[in-house]
């Protein structure tokens, strides 16, 4: 079997990490959030205070910053300079700055370096926002998971309904189409679905239905 690499992009709240995260469990492949790891750049800036207009002084940071997804039984941890970060990079601060820190071409450049190093020897799974654009054009198998802005708000909501975290729908909707908006319009390698990608509206469809379909197109390719 040829050792593939699959390309999950899409825009924020479609699902992609849970699906990339199930296909990469039923394919015995390595998952990449490459999301968590500009979250992990943002958090480490808004510590140290940084201006995160500065693309200079964020690429500086970043030089200087290791950021480990280490992978575990219950799941990915994200280790910041080997502390773990893994909830951290989920709170509002973070959600609400990441677009502006991941704008920035230098910061982009190193972060795709260091996924292109992960995924080098194959058999990886990779959600994000520019994979099958920019930072694997060769990816085997490219899907683009859209939903739309009310499901996904809902899907986010219920989420953190769940976890006891309060949350308003109107609010996390809006969010939602705010960071689409900053991340399919920035300059450097925007969120764009590829020529080749397969598109999947996961609106109707559930995680293990949207997991099935990309396998198949795993499994087409191998
Ligand atoms: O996937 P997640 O929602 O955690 O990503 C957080 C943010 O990181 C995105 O809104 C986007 O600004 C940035 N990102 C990116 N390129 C990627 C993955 C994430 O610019 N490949």
């Amino acid at each position: 079997n040829k050792k593939m690499n699959i390309a999950i992009d899409g825009p924020a709240g479609a699902g992609k990490s849970t699906v990339a995260k199930l296909v990469a469990e039923q394919l015995d492949y390595l998952y990449i959030d490459t999301g968590a790891m500009y979250r992990t750049l943002t958090l480490a800036a808004l510590r140290e205070g940084i201006d995160l207009q500065d693309g200079g002084a964020l690429t500086h940071i970043l030089s200087q910053t290791t950021i480990h997804l280490q992978h575990e039984q219950t799941g990915v941890r994200v280790l910041l300079n080997n502390e773990d970060v893994t909830d951290a990079i989920r709170l509002k601060d973070v959600t609400s700055n990441v677009s502006l820190v991941s704008s920035h071409e230098g910061v982009r450049i190193e972060m795709v370096e260091r996924q292109r190093r992960l995924a080098e020897k194959g058999e990886a799974v990779l959600d994000g926002r520019d994979i099958g654009t920019y930072v694997l054009p060769d990816a085997e198998v490219k899907v683009f998971l859209t939903a739309s802005v009310e499901e996904r708000a809902r899907r986010r909501y219920e989420e953190q309904k769940e976890k006891g975290m309060p949350a308003d729908l109107d609010q996390l909707k809006e969010e939602i189409a705010h960071r689409d908006q900053l991340d399919s319009t920035r300059v450097f390698a925007p969120l764009k679905k590829a020529d080749d990608a397969v598109e999947i509206d996961s609106t109707t469809l559930s995680i293990p239905e949207v997991a099935e379909v990309i396998i198949g197109l795993a499994k087409e390719r191998a």
